[in-house]
């Protein structure tokens, strides 16, 4: 088993493989398998900031071959909180007062903020949380925090970063003041990593209890025996900021060519786009309820044979009828039209176009109510093949 830490630090690497050790014998940094994409951290908390990480890189080595089946993607994502600045800098650590500001600069203005604070107004944490992706798809979080005070005045030169401000009043000493023996054995990181390894623990023992080859790519095509089709496209649509269904299907799909999305995303089509990975082509359209974004209301797109009208369809009725997006796909010369909005999954030839919906991967309204998605597999000779997907759990 190995474990790919999502990290160019060697101090990272060194402390995760003597806490990790006993998990997997093969504990590399990235770079030392080539690896030197850089997922990009837009999440707005550190667990969603380290899963982006781990599945980005995991999507990259999906994509260039190199993922083996019983491999597992970490990483981490940490920061500075502190309460009397409503957990600033938080997930900004490292960009606070900007990348290349110096840590002299930041802990004194951190200081200067905290001029009137007192006691434990002055209290702040250092957060860690550590995400693993299996190479199934399978994603576990850890957490681990290192509670202080902010000091009046930085000290001590150990450590980085924030170091030299975050007062431990049973040491008597700021983090910067402690060797790096006594800071490991009780820093935030520490223990995100070691309440990791007591999970994956747990979690291998039972995949062997259970005769799982971990990470052997249960629904991947080729092992069941059905011939991969030329291209595949993944269709999804209003999402609606939830995308704990779509995140799961995009992992266990294994490869796709093409991810269109229908609209209604709401501000996480960036996060998607690297869920979906980075070989995979992705069309995104603005719903009735992207506010804030410059997306195409419409797109016109080729795929195999057919000439395909991507629409969320608000424009065009389609809470009433369909012959209004029929007719708007004809005009541009399309003979199918994709379209969401409705919540309703629905397949069917409307004067000469098949008009699809995958229905909502995170709020249906049919009557099932399952959350649905469709896959359209494009054959060599470029025809289409619809699967309707229901998804049994709601998450
Ligand atoms: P990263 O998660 O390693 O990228 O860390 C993000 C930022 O959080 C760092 O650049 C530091 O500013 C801050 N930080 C995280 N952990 C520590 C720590 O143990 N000491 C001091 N600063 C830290």
């Amino acid at each position: 088993m190995r474990i790919i830490f999502a990290t160019h630090n060697k101090n990272k690497i060194r402390e995760v493989r003597q806490i990790l050790g006993d998990v997997a014998s093969d504990i590399v940094a990235k770079s030392e398998l080539g690896i030197d994409f850089e997922p990009v951290e837009t999440g707005k908390t550190f667990a969603e900031n380290a899963e982006l990480k781990a599945s980005g890189i995991r999507s990259y080595m999906l994509a260039h071959d190199m993922l083996q089946d019983d491999d597992i993607i970490m990483s981490d994502d940490s920061g500075l909180c502190v309460n009397y600045m409503l957990g600033m800098p938080g997930v900004y650590s490292a960009r606070y007062l900007g990348e290349d500001t110096s840590y002299d600069v930041k802990n004194a203005r951190i200081i200067q903020e905290l001029r009137f604070a007192e006691g434990d107004e002055r209290a702040a944490h250092f957060a860690c949380s550590i995400c693993a992706v299996f190479a199934d798809g399978r994603v576990f979080h850890s957490e681990g925090k290192f509670e202080g005070l902010i000091a009046k005045e930085p000290k001590g030169t150990n450590g980085f970063g924030y170091d030299p401000i975050l007062y431990l009043p049973e040491y008597g000493r700021t983090s910067a003041e402690l060797t790096p023996e006594e800071k490991n054995s009780i820093s935030h990181r520490g223990k995100a990593l070691r309440a990791m390894r007591d999970q994956l623990m747990k979690v291998l023992e039972d995949d062997r209890k259970k005769g799982i080859n971990q990470g052997a790519f249960p629904e991947k095509k080729e092992d069941s025996g059905l011939v991969r089709p030329f291209q595949t496209i993944l269709v999804v649509s209003d999402s609606h900021h939830k995308d704990d269904n779509l995140k799961d299907v995009l992992s266990r799909l294994g490869m796709i060519d093409f991810f269109v999305h229908l609209g209604d995303a709401e501000g996480t089509e960036g996060l998607i786009q690297q869920y979906a990975g980075d070989g995979v082509k992705c069309f995104f359209v603005q719903g009735n309820n992207d506010f804030f974004t410059n997306l195409p209301r419409d797109i016109v797109a080729t795929f195999g044979k057919h000439k395909c009208f991507l629409t969320h369809g608000h424009y065009y009725g389609v809470n009433m009828d369909l012959s209004i997006l029929a007719e708007e796909a004809k005009i541009r010369g399309c003979d199918v039209a994709m379209f969401g909005h409705t919540h309703r999954p629905c397949l069917k030839m409307v004067n000469g176009v098949m008009c699809i919906n995958p229905g909502s991967i995170s709020f249906p309204r049919q009557m099932d109510r399952k959350p649905s998605y469709m896959v359209i597999d494009i054959s060599e000779d470029g025809e289409f093949t619809y699967h309707q997907v229901l998804l049994d759990k709601w998450t």
